[in-house]
């Protein structure tokens, strides 16, 4: 068996080694960027001189065909080779003979596994972008159906505030669209052409790396050949957008889970998207949910597997660094599978109005009446103090403000007057919001309008 480097050596590979160090299984998926990248390297060495205008033709042509082929037929990108990049190669030698074995010429597959990396991570960040918009939309709908319905809001998981329903949707909304942004992040960080960086000192033929990046899309070219043979800090950063984006949906997750829950049972899940127990009849399981929570860590993983790979590699190129493909890969698959599982399950959440809006009111007032106090000159503090005894009682009693009497509220505190009914409401308390950022009724249609707007441009540049 002959490989890419046979002639330095005199045995064939051991079988069992070569086939641990392969990765085609693996980085076959950057097909279609290899070629891309072999193409535009071809049309840069004639333009050097390297090849001649015949031989770049014919290079073209038959990259073309191989394209074409491996598109049409998926199991084509197949066979014993070590890479994508040998199995490209193997390909045009087959085809062209000595104009094939001429491609690789002040190119080496350091800096071709990085262009064809990056150029697959700029063809395929936008489509997970798509998905987080999908996810964002369905959130917003569900926001602009819940109205003006309200339910409580939790800190360390106990009941805190009333808000609007639509403010929760929102909140996970926030979280997703810097998601979006982080994969912009990632997206310019992999937006620089390494070739031209040759093994790692860089390479002997006259290449217009600017007129290449051009050529390939990139706006800019690598500053340095010995950075440039190991960088993968883009592939870092697509990772930790990645990871992020997980966290999100797993803590989206974990909050319908709760909601969902006969304990809460503020929304139903839709019946296909949830599961049944073998052996319980009366069990409706949030599946696709607990799944989503636990992918996440996976996805951490990948970040931290990546991270730990690169913190102690010497400089330039090291075979460590195959490693990131799998990572990369499957966290670009964890993500959009759960993106496109998370969407399903919030289009068919329904909102249960009257349980929401029970369970948002009560002691969770407090706040509200410590607000009415301070209106009527009480210090904070001080107004907490009387508003936190009140609620002592009431806990001891089983009851809750809706119930005291104008005599009592008054033995509370004499500032309280006949007004105090109306402020300690749940309505009221969201009313009352001041903020923009707030559970306000006027600031929570003004964030829906916002994410509206921001997804027309978003569709619209994507
Ligand atoms: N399969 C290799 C990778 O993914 C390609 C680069 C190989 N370079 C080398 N010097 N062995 O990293």
């Amino acid at each position: 068996m002959t490989n890419l480097w046979s002639g330095r050596f005199e045995s064939s590979p051991d079988q069992v080694v070569f086939e641990f160090g392969a990765s085609f299984r693996v980085d076959r998926r950057l097909f279609e960027d290899d070629v891309t990248g072999s193409a535009a390297w071809a049309r840069a060495l004639a333009k050097a001189g390297v090849l001649g205008r015949d031989e770049a033709r014919q290079i073209d042509a038959a990259l073309g065909d191989i394209l074409e082929r491996g598109r049409s037929d998926p199991a084509f990108v197949d066979g014993p080779d070590e890479d994508v990049h040998s199995f490209v190669e193997r390909l045009l030698v087959e085809r062209l003979g000595d104009a094939g074995r001429r491609l690789h010429t002040g190119r080496s597959r350091n800096e071709q596994v990085s262009v064809d990396l990056r150029l697959y991570l700029r063809r395929r960040i936008p489509l997970l972008q798509r998905a987080v918009e999908a996810s964002v939309a369905a959130l917003a709908r569900q926001a602009a159906e819940a109205g003006d319905a309200l339910m409580p809001s939790y800190t360390h998981l106990r009941p805190a505030q009333p808000i609007l329903v639509a403010h929760f949707f929102l909140a996970h909304v926030a979280a997703l669209r810097r998601d979006h942004d982080r994969f912009d992040a990632a997206c310019a960080e992999a937006d620089a052409l390494p070739l031209g960086s040759g093994a790692i000192a860089g390479t002997s033929y006259e290449i217009d790396v600017e007129q290449l990046a051009r050529d390939l899309g990139f706006s800019r070219s690598v500053t340095n050949s010995i950075d440039a043979s190991s960088d993968r800090d883009f592939a870092s950063t697509f990772l930790y957008a990645c990871a992020m984006t997980m966290v999100h949906l797993s803590r989206l997750a974990e909050d319908l889970i709760i909601f969902c829950g006969d304990e809460h049972h503020f929304f139903d899940l839709s019946d296909a998207l949830s599961t049944g127990s073998s052996m319980m009849p009366q069990k409706k399981n949030p599946d696709p949910l607990e799944l989503v929570r636990g992918k996440a860590g996976r996805a951490l993983g990948h970040l931290v597997a990546l991270l730990t790979t690169l913190k102690g590699l010497p400089s330039g190129y090291n075979k460590d660094l195959q490693e990131d493909k799998s990572a990369v890969f499957d966290a670009e698959d964890t993500l959009a599978g759960s993106l496109a599982a998370v969407r399903s399950v919030i289009d068919g959440l329904t909102l249960n109005r009257q349980r929401a809006e029970a369970a948002a009111s009560g002691l969770l007032l407090a706040t509200d009446v410590a607000d009415y106090l301070v209106g009527r000159g009480v210090p904070f503090r001080r107004a907490h103090e009387i508003v936190g005894a009140l609620v002592r009682r009431l806990v001891a009693e089983g009851r809750d403000f809706g119930s005291l009497t104008m005599e009592e509220w008054r033995t509370a505190s004499d500032r309280f007057d006949a007004d105090v009914v109306s402020h300690v409401a749940s309505r009221a308390s969201v009313a009352a919001k001041r903020t923009p950022q707030s559970t306000a009724p006027d600031a929570v249609a003004a964030a829906l309008a916002a994410v509206g707007e921001w997804l027309a441009r978003a569709g619209s540049t994507g």
